[in-house]
């Protein structure tokens, strides 16, 4: 089973953009966790970022067939996209919402997420950590999936 991770924009400068609210620790080395962890439990993974909302649509549309689930911090399109919103619904896959920052003590304008209502959950505020505990919710909802399937054969 594969998992998809997508990025929204300015996540690419992860590192370098405002450290004191996200931290030092790069994207790369973020994917390079996830991978370990998704290998270690048997799952295929793949990485996706991009700063168009388009393309993110795209993404979510592309994992239809693809991806058993989708991992997924849209970044500033949280707050705004309708059209990602739109894409996770279409899609009907498994879908973990995560933000690094906990928005929810951030500016008003952060506060209002338009994903978290069509997603099966969200991680929020623990750091580049969100992603890793993504990663076990993730984990834990495919191997249900994979479970129900394997009774459904046998009964
Ligand atoms: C973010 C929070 C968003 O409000 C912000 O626009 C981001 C990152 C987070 O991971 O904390 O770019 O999604």
């Amino acid at each position: 089973m594969k998992i998809a991770v997508i990025q929204g924009p300015n996540l690419n400068m992860l590192g370098v953009r405002e450290t004191n609210i996200y931290g030092p620790m790069k994207l790369e080395d973020i994917h390079t966790q996830m991978r370990a962890v998704a290998e270690q439990n048997g799952f295929d993974i793949e990485f996706f970022q991009s700063n168009l909302e388009g393309e993110i649509v795209d993404k979510i549309q592309e994992c239809l067939g693809e991806a058993d689930g989708i991992i997924i911090n849209p970044a500033a399109y949280t707050h705004t996209s309708i059209a990602i919103r739109d894409a996770i619904s279409a899609v009907q896959l498994p879908t973990i919402e995560v933000h690094i920052s906990n928005v929810a003590r951030r500016e008003e304008f952060r506060k209002k997420s338009l994903i978290s209502d069509v997603v099966a959950g969200t991680i929020v505020g623990f750091g580049p950590f969100s992603y890793h505990l993504a990663m076990v919710g993730m984990i834990q909802i495919l191997n249900e999936i994979k479970a129900i399937k394997a009774q459904k054969k046998n009964g």
